[in-house]
């Protein structure tokens, strides 16, 4: 479906959980207070937002969190949606702490490709990102999902003073193993905005010194707004994600789910459309069938309210016009 800017929306993001098994200060600081259980959506309500949504022509779904693997039953929760009909694609973006555990039952249920979060390849240096000593089992499962022939994008996050000189070292992954590696410019949303972002740009020009045949790939890798590079000799790709200093708004194709039950328009607004209340109405438990073909009607108004509600763009620029002021772990990234 269209926006009010004629932007085709088809691919939504749903957040599972906003619980993390690690603490990465610009996603999720320490001391934050986490959701009761009960306020966050269930699998069969989140499939029956899916279901709502594909049948508008949202057919491609990322799920996200916090990290989505420390909700039990994830895998089974990809095989539901796959289930759905009119879905295309279900995909995961996750830390890769318990990716290898998982792998396995998430494939069989039908998980189409993976975007795995990782800013360092120094292991001291996980550790004072994340809060854990982690990078070990992190770097076996994406080589795991590689091996398997798992569709793996890398999404690194390049911090002034702590990893930034890393950019050539995570480029590296993508010589050696068939994968992207993307850098995203960090969001001034939460404790982001302390942060301050290394602009995709100076990236590039440190990677076009480095490798001159470095190269635009106009292919389509997947379905965020990453501009891609090829470096020849690299068996994988490079991305770019101007969250904050690219004009990518324009080909914006996507809607948010959080955890809670809010459709949300934009990561850079708090409005939200509730549709949680729409699900726990109580004749959704009375079973009957006239009744709920009525609440999936209002989640599909629900949706397209949404939709329609979706800005021109982000303010990322100007920062007092940001209103979302919810940690990124909330909203889910
Ligand atoms: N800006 C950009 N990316 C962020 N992430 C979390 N917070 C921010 C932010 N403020 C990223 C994580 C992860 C993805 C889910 O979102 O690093 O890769
Ligand atoms: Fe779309 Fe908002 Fe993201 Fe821009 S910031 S690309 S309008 S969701």
């Amino acid at each position: 479906m269209r926006d009010g800017y004629g932007r085709e929306i088809r691919y939504m993001r749903i957040s599972i959980t906003d619980r993390c098994n690690l603490r990465c200060r610009y996603c999720m600081p320490e001391g934050i207070k986490l959701s009761p259980m009960e306020e966050i959506l269930t699998f069969e309500e989140i499939a029956a937002v899916c279901e709502a949504a594909a049948a508008l022509g949202i057919t491609r779904f990322k799920i996200t969190g916090g990290e989505p693997l420390v909700r039990l039953g994830c895998p089974q929760l990809v095989g539901m949606l796959k289930g759905i009909s009119g879905v295309e694609q279900v995909t995961l973006t996750t830390n890769g702490v318990l990716l290898g555990d998982y792998l396995d039952e998430l494939l069989r249920n039908g998980l189409d490709a993976v975007n795995v979060s990782l800013d360092t390849l120094d292991a001291e240096r996980f550790r004072q990102i994340t809060g854990f000593d982690e990078l070990g089992r992190v770097r076996e499962s994406i080589l795991s999902a590689v091996g398997r022939g798992v569709r793996v994008k890398i999404n690194s996050v390049l911090q002034d003073g702590i990893n930034a000189h890393e950019w050539e070292t995570l480029a590296g992954l993508a010589k050696e193993n068939p994968l992207d590696v993307r850098f995203i410019e960090m969001m001034p949303i939460g404790y982001g905005k302390k942060e301050k972002t290394i602009e995709g740009n100076k990236i590039l020009s440190l990677l076009k010194e480095k490798y001159p045949g470095i190269q635009k790939d106009h292919r389509v890798h997947g379905n965020g707004p990453a501009e891609y590079y090829r470096i020849p000799g690299f068996a994988g790709g490079i991305g770019f994600i101007r969250a904050v200093h690219g004009q990518f708004c324009e080909n914006c194709n996507r809607i948010r789910l959080t955890a809670k039950g809010e459709l949300k328009p934009c990561l850079c607004y708090e409005d939200c459309v509730d549709v949680r209340s729409i699900l726990r109405r109580p004749e959704v438990m009375t079973g009957e069938d006239r009744r709920k073909e009525a609440v999936s009607e209002d989640i599909r108004a629900a949706i397209c309210r949404a939709v329609h509600s979706k800005p021109r763009k982000h303010c990322f620029d100007v920062r007092e016009q940001i209103t979302e002021g919810r940690q990124m772990v909330q909203i889910g990234g």
